[in-house]
């Protein structure tokens, strides 16, 4: 994607196979990642491709079996891997405030382990998922845009970070911090996306009261310098909530710092209906990447075979787009997804309490459909 010409090919094993390297996690994150290996092993099937799985454990699951949410050897594993597929994790188990590590520390420091910077966020609405949406308005099927959210900085991980006890009580600080550069890169990763998009950025700050985001309009603004071909706007975060909301069918790119991308995710993922539905993409500098559903482990549902895989197998298809490079059999992914929504098969998520399928029949429907998209090509 960002320097698409210039990133060197997708890495792979010695054997030629793309090594995909899958964390499950916690809750219904082995399901759902399940479920994505079957349509990638589909692929490589139809299309003749090789992929070769490996897994280990993150999160909750790994607090309980190593005693840290993710070991140093899982992300160096991780590191030499072609592409990482990753669910969910956390769960009520792992909830006290007061543990001394949680599984979301895992994906954390999987995130900055790997220099994943740039997370990528697209969100549809599927026309006939248009009911599902709790917003009316004619215009939603018209809604297509992406978040790209800054990855590894701001209140996430800037230092200080701690709770302490004073005379008067408990005291905690967290540190929003921005670099130029990390500010940048991510930008551009932003504005490269809108010249093959709609060549329409918002940027997103809170420039009117936070000193980072006074630097990340001046950075902004220098950077769209580079990119006259794509019209910019500069948006303040609460306008761009409502916005959301009001005309989410205006946006095309949104580019934001971590931690407004994490709340603005959580919003825009409902304008379709579901969060079952919306896959990401987390980039670094080169192709190596996490590929992860947006939403969550949802415990209250884990281990019910009910759980939408629908996220987890788009999330699939950015891996192939974006780490394997294999554009026509992402595509195939997402016409699938599409074809099975159109034949009107639904997981209780995006049922509105009509008749629904389990999450298996769901992926066996989209590898059905892939199948028959496959001999129909073969056959043109
Ligand atoms: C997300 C999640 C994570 C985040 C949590 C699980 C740490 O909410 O990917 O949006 O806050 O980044
Ligand atoms: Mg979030």
């Amino acid at each position: 994607m960002a320097r698409e010409s210039t990133t060197p090919p997708a890495r792979s094993s010695r054997s030629g196979a793309a090594d995909i390297f899958v964390l499950p996690g916690d809750g219904i994150g082995p399901e759902v990642t399940g479920e994505a290996r079957r349509v990638l092993e589909s692929v490589g099937e139809l299309y003749d491709r090789r992929f070769e799985f490996s897994s280990d454990l993150i999160g909750g699951c790994s607090i309980d079996t190593h005693g840290v949410a993710v070991r140093t050897e899982t992300i160096r594993r991780a590191k030499r891997s072609t592409a990482v597929l990753f669910g969910a994790v956390g769960g009520p188990k792992w909830d006290d405030p007061a543990a001394p590590t949680r599984p979301e520390d895992g994906l954390l420091a999987i995130r900055k382990g790997l220099g994943l910077f740039a997370n990528l966020r697209p969100v549809r609405v599927y026309g006939p998922l248009a009911e599902a949406s709790p917003l009316k308005s004619k215009e939603l099927s018209a809604v297509d845009f992406i978040v790209v959210r800054e990855l590894t900085g701001g209140l996430y991980f800037g230092k200080p970070k701690r709770v302490w006890q004073t005379a008067k009580g408990q005291r905690a600080v967290d540190t929003n911090a921005y670099s130029e550069q990390e500010i940048d890169r991510v930008l551009r990763t932003g504005f490269e996306l809108a010249r093959g998009r709609k060549q329409k950025l918002a940027s997103v700050d809170k420039a009117n009261v936070l000193a980072t985001g006074r630097l990340w309009r001046q950075v902004a603004t220098r950077v769209a310098a580079d990119y006259p071909d794509v019209k910019v706007e500069h948006v303040l975060v609460d306008t761009c909530a409502m916005r959301l909301v009001l005309r989410p069918q205006d946006f095309d790119v949104i580019v934001t710092e971590n931690t407004f991308g994490d709340i603005l995710t959580d919003e825009a993922a409902v304008i379709g209906g579901s969060m079952g539905m919306l896959p990401s993409a987390s980039l670094g500098a080169g192709t190596l990447g996490l590929y992860e559903p947006i939403h969550g482990s949802a415990p209250d549902i884990a281990g019910k075979g009910i759980a939408n895989p629908l996220a987890a197998i788009l999330s699939a298809a950015l891996l192939l787009r974006y780490s394997l490079k294999l554009e026509s059999e992402a595509a195939a992914v997402e016409d699938a997804v599409d074809a099975v929504i159109d034949e009107g098969l639904r997981t209780p998520d995006i049922a509105g309490g009509g008749p629904a399928v389990k999450t298996e029949e769901m992926t066996n429907a989209v590898i059905d459909a892939l199948r028959t998209s496959r001999r129909a090509r073969a056959r043109a």
